[in-house]
């Protein structure tokens, strides 16, 4: 299920977060109601009637005064504990050495586990049920990291690492965006996190850890030819390849991934191809340019990257 609810918290920290706006929003209501209810009283009771005496004039009164300036302290010091609480459970300290290293680029998301060296993209996974450290970077400008269901957000800062727990109850998939106005693709700088059993994690990073095929012959052959002759290697990286670029999405799995140009369309063949055909059509501004490739070149190359399971 994928969704940007903060109403359906799937984390201690988000679930932190979640009763801190459903306690405050009490508390809000409670405080419109009484002063609302108040100025109606008011209006209705002591309203101008014809022939009617003034009501009582008070004026100074220490009680009055004491009494709302103590409310309004006491309602502000409950607030700022409710408040501490949260943020001790929704922001635990990091530790040393992060889970996993994301970094924020225009228009999309690098994720590195420097514990078992996975470069991922877009697509971040997760074991259920453990606190992973993350560590947040920017390649260019401010972004903002956010998975509603499970963190508080957090900005990337270029030459700023800041730091964020994600964890999730059990396995699922959640959206992530980017909340920072970074530019023209703000809108799709999308993300997923997909939280599985500690098994599927293992073998996941085990899958993503194997260099790519080299096909040996056929059209997906001359894809790979084809990637290596064109500059598609000045900007990515394909594992096993010559390919070790850090600029665009890393390649070596491609095809294992759910989502193309981070959530503007899904990762289906077709959409492949129109994506290689023009991705400025697909995603206006991004920084993939128009190679112009013919329908030939836009199959081979198509081919290839499906070997990227
Ligand atoms: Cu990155 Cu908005």
């Amino acid at each position: 299920m994928k969704s940007l609810t903060v109403l359906d918290p799937q984390s201690p920290e988000a679930r932190a977060i979640y009763h801190l706006a459903i306690v405050s929003g009490i508390i809000f209501g409670l405080i419109f109601i009484i002063v609302a209810g108040m100025i109606v009283f008011a209006l209705m009771r002591y309203r101008w009637r014809e022939g009617a005496a003034d009501p009582n004039q008070l004026a100074g009164s220490k009680t009055v005064e004491i009494v709302w300036t103590l409310i309004p302290c006491l309602i502000v010091v409950a607030l700022f504990l409710l408040t501490w609480q949260t943020m001790g459970a929704s922001d635990p300290p990091a530790p040393a050495t992060p889970d996993i290293v994301i970094t924020g680029h225009q228009w999309w998301w690098e994720a590195r586990y420097p514990k078992s060296g996975v470069v991922t993209a877009n697509e971040i996974h997760i074991p259920a049920g453990t606190p992973m450290a993350v560590q947040l970077e920017s390649a260019d400008v401010l972004h903002e990291f956010w998975v509603a269901q499970l963190t508080r957000k957090m900005a990337t800062v270029p030459d700023h690492p800041n730091h964020i727990w994600i964890q999730s109850d059990q396995p699922g998939t959640y959206l992530g965006v980017c909340s920072e106005f970074c530019g023209t693709q703000h809108a799709w700088m999308h993300f997923l996190v997909v939280a599985e059993t500690p098994e599927q994690f293992a073998a996941w990073e085990k899958a993503q850890l194997a260099p790519a095929k080299i096909p040996a012959s056929g059209s997906a052959a001359q894809g790979l030819a084809l990637f290596q002759e064109h500059s598609c290697m000045n900007c990515h990286a394909i594992n096993g390849t010559a390919a070790a670029a850090r600029i665009g999405p890393d390649l070596t799995h491609f095809a294992s991934r759910k989502i193309l140009g981070a959530g503007v369309v899904e990762n289906t063949p077709a959409n492949l191809r129109r994506w290689l055909t023009d991705p400025q059509q697909i995603k206006p501004g991004v920084k993939m340019p128009d190679y112009k490739f013919s329908e030939a070149q836009v199959s081979q190359l198509a081919d290839y990257f499906e070997t990227l399971q």
